[in-house]
């Protein structure tokens, strides 16, 4: 299975990256070295050293350069050697490693691993529901060991939480629950609604409803590729405009280490004007909801990972349900991305 390479993909929360330090983890296969210049702007460099292939991660960072541990190369943000502490100290022509754009924005850090001179900031996909100059973000990161279309799968259909969550996240009116999906361009959506749904008291609190409270439940979730979602739920008591209920956006993006390993990063958010309690839900709700995805959602996807092995996913044959509609969508938008990469590859060969 190969990956779409001319996309924006979540490389790190920004405060993974720490100034001074280095950050090194495999996307799309590749290794690859994150860490801040000298002007604190963040850099992704391959971690491997064109001398002996060392993995630079295991050097030193100073001055926005990092220094090979092995024989003392040092290349810098954009992947050009800076130092060549050996001989008349001549850089070779192919001391260069290979850079890859970054941009700094959501809360999070998007790389480019295909074509550099395409890489346009603008085509980020909108999550300024993560800015932190308006809101509280509470963010956490899983490492998963399953494809991550699978993960798309999982936060499409969420038929899932009356069964996986049940004493959590789920009720069972969510399989009664109306579906819509939409596509607007290669943007999906996935909508469901819940009516006169009594909600689990760990729910009931969250969402701020009076216990025993009949309520209308929304889950909107809009997928863009890679496999990025902005999931928008909420609530009112049964019959009431949506305006009446409070709408708390999470956020799921997910990233391919390997085929079959995931990175995971999860994020809610709480507008600035909420003050110091909305900096305080931030927290808790984010660390509420850690629970079920890290015991719940994991070790099912990765039990389903291993069930599949190295199978193609359409090659089994999955029979489809109600609540696929939405994931199917996104698998379909990606397959055509992916195929119409390729063949302007080809072309370009
Ligand atoms: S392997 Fe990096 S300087 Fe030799
Ligand atoms: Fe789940």
């Amino acid at each position: 299975m190969a990956f779409l390479k001319n996309i924006w993909y979540v490389a790190a929360w920004d405060d993974e990256v720490a100034p001074g330090r280095m950050l090194n983890r495999r996307l799309l296969g590749q290794a690859v070295l994150l860490f801040r210049d000298a002007d604190g702007t963040v850099r992704a460099i391959a971690d491997r050293c064109p001398h002996r292939f060392a993995p630079l991660h295991r050097g030193t960072l100073k001055d926005g350069a990092v220094h090979c541990a092995y024989h003392g190369l040092a290349f810098d943000g954009r992947g050009a050697c800076v130092l060549n502490p050996h001989g008349d100290g001549t850089i070779p022509k192919a001391a260069k490693v290979t850079s890859y754009p970054v941009v700094e924005r959501h809360s999070a850090v998007w790389i480019w691993m295909g074509d550099s001179a395409l890489a346009d900031p603008a085509l980020i996909t909108d999550f300024s529901c993560m800015d932190k100059t308006a809101f509280h973000v509470g963010k956490r990161y899983l490492h998963v060991k399953a494809n991550y279309q699978l993960e798309t799968d999982n936060i499409m259909d969420l038929s899932h939480i009356e069964y996986l969550h049940a004493g959590t996240l789920g009720s069972d009116a969510v399989k009664r629950a109306a579906l819509d999906v939409a596509q607007d361009g290669d943007v999906v959506w996935s909508k469901r609604v819940t009516r006169a749904e009594r909600l689990t008291p760990y729910l009931e609190q969250a969402m701020g409803v009076p216990p025993g409270q009949l309520v209308d439940r929304w889950l909107d979730v809009r997928w863009t590729a890679p496999s990025n979602m902005l999931l928008l739920a909420g609530a009112t008591a049964t019959g009431r405009p949506r305006e009446e209920g409070r709408e708390t956006p999470t956020i799921h993006l997910f990233t391919p280490e390997t085929e079959t390993t995931t990175h995971y990063w999860f994020a809610i958010s709480f507008p600035q004007a909420m003050g110091e309690m909305g900096k305080a839900m931030a927290e808790e709700h984010i660390e509420g909801l850690s629970i079920p995805f890290a015991t719940e959602d994991l070790p099912m996807l990765e039990a389903q990972q291993q069930s599949m092995g190295d199978s193609d996913f359409w090659a089994l044959k999955p029979i489809l349900l109600a609540g696929d509609g939405g994931a199917v969508r996104a698998r379909r938008v990606m397959d055509r991305m992916l195929k119409e990469e390729a063949a302007t590859a080809t072309v370009a060969a």
